[in-house]
């Protein structure tokens, strides 16, 4: 089997389909129940080249538009990319930025053996930009102005939340995906590959294909370490799971 798409230390989950039980062709379920699949979604950026239906796309992203934005303006537009020309200038503009931060990346992470996994597969992606079957390119139909900083918040947060019912949606289905960011660099350079007016801010890019590997399980702090009780800082629950 093709490397496990864990990316971090532990085994993969036992009871996720393994690779290949979902494929163009079979019927495709999304009744994965909501918590197994906020649970198990995470960046999978090793996928196969096996095409991914146009159907299976826009019942996702069918999904993803049940997220909330900001005075309930769906101000969202999504480019499915499937033209391997299109592909290939978001992966010279991915590439360019990975060389630089994958570059500082590994040298922070050298005694990392965790992270330098993530790297790998951070690479295999830059690596195989133009097999992958579908890129999701979430925007924004608006600018983004840089103050008063309430605009941003409103604005990436009327995109971004679309782009997790997307991911999960995408989890449900058995397909791989991440969401990045790498190859929107420059916005500028984004749009003129999309042919976006200036006036559509591409938010996040979001890849799609079948894994190659298993889903593996995710690596999070746990929940009381990031929770106060009334002010900053009053933990209670640190150490602990939502069990205790
Ligand atoms: C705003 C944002 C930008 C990201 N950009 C990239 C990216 O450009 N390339 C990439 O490979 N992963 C990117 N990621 C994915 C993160 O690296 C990934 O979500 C994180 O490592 C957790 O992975 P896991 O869910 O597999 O544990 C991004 C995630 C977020 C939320």
């Amino acid at each position: 089997m093709e490397d496990q798409q864990s990316e971090q230390s532990q085994p993969p989950i036992g009871e996720q389909p393994p690779a290949g039980e979902k494929r163009p062709g079979a019927e495709v379920s999304l009744d994965m129940p909501l918590a197994e699949a906020m649970s198990t979604q995470r960046a999978i950026r090793r996928l196969t080249d096996d095409p991914v239906d146009d159907g299976l796309v826009l019942r996702l992203l069918e999904l993803a538009l049940k997220a909330p934005t900001g005075s309930n303006a769906q101000n969202w537009e999504f480019v499915v990319v499937r033209d391997p020309a299109v592909k290939a200038a978001l992966g010279r503009q991915n590439m360019r930025m990975w060389k630089i931060y994958g570059g500082l990346g590994r040298w922070l992470a050298r005694n990392d053996e965790g992270q330098q996994r993530i790297l790998n597969a951070v690479q295999w992606q830059a690596d195989h930009f133009e097999d992958i079957p579908v890129i999701v390119v979430a925007c924004l139909r608006s600018i983004i102005p840089p103050w008063p900083p309430m605009a941003a918040t409103g604005l990436y947060g009327s995109i971004y939340p679309s782009v997790q019912n997307l991911l999960l949606a995408a989890r449900a289905a058995g397909l791989g995906a991440a969401l990045i960011t790498l190859p929107l660099w420059s916005t500028i350079k984004a749009r003129r590959i999309l042919g976006l007016p200036w006036k559509v801010t591409p938010c996040a890019v979001i890849p799609l294909g079948w894994p190659r590997g298993r889903y593996g399980p995710t690596t999070r702090r746990p929940v009381g370490d990031v929770v106060s009780l009334d002010n900053y800082g009053n933990r209670p629950w640190a150490g602990q799971g939502a069990e205790g």
